[in-house]
């Protein structure tokens, strides 16, 4: 089930962020990256970020209750929704809650009036995330663009690593995410 994340959660929530972006093969970032909430595990970063850079955090639950996934949703700014923090650690990969994630995304977005789906895909020795994003329906937005997101990647590689812009049309459905 993929719902809204309560505050109670932010810090089981931001475990599972930066632990999703840290492990596993496929990510870009290992020589260039930080870590994601700036290694924040209390949860604070991430409640504060709630209305201010994302509007809305989804996790997936499973049937026990554990958190096993999570999401980033943007859809009160102008023009189209974004998508950022996909998050399923390594431990629970591979069965389907990454791609339920970015259904439910979509789906709040639409709620939400949006149309659109866009964001910015780390690209440099990530071509497997790009096709993952492509067969859920994202398109490449013309050419790949250097990254200058110190959130993101260390201030010694910023410009070195390359991001991909990518979009989905959306269209409300009937699914309720939550
Ligand atoms: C990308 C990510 C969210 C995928 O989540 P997931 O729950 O494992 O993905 P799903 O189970 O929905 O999709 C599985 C498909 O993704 C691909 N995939 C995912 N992990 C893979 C791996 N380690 N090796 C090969 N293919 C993989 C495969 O195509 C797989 O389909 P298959 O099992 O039928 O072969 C997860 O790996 C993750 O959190 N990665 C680190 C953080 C990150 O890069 N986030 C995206 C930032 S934009």
């Amino acid at each position: 089930m993929v719902r809204v994340m309560d505050d109670s959660e932010s810090a089981a929530t931001s475990e599972l962020v930066i632990t999703a972006f840290l492990e596993g093969d496929s990510w870009y970032k290992k020589p260039d990256c930080v870590e994601r909430l700036n290694g924040d595990r209390s949860g604070n970063t991430l409640v504060g970020m709630i209305g201010k850079t994302i509007d809305c955090m989804l996790v997936a639950e499973a049937e026990d209750g554990e958190l096993v996934g999570a999401i980033g949703v943007v859809y009160s700014d102008d023009g189209p929704a974004h998508l950022t923090m996909v998050s399923v650690p390594a431990r629970n990969g591979r069965k389907g809650i990454g791609k339920s994630l970015v259904k439910a995304a979509e789906e709040l977005a639409a709620k939400h009036g949006k149309r659109e789906m866009q964001m910015s895909v780390v690209s440099s020795r990530n071509e497997r995330l790009l096709v993952w994003y492509e067969q859920q329906g994202y398109s490449r937005i013309g050419s790949e663009k250097p990254c200058y997101w110190t959130q993101v990647i260390q201030e010694c590689h910023v410009g070195q690593v390359l991001y991909q812009p990518m979009h989905k049309v959306i269209f409300p459905s009937q699914d309720a995410c939550h």
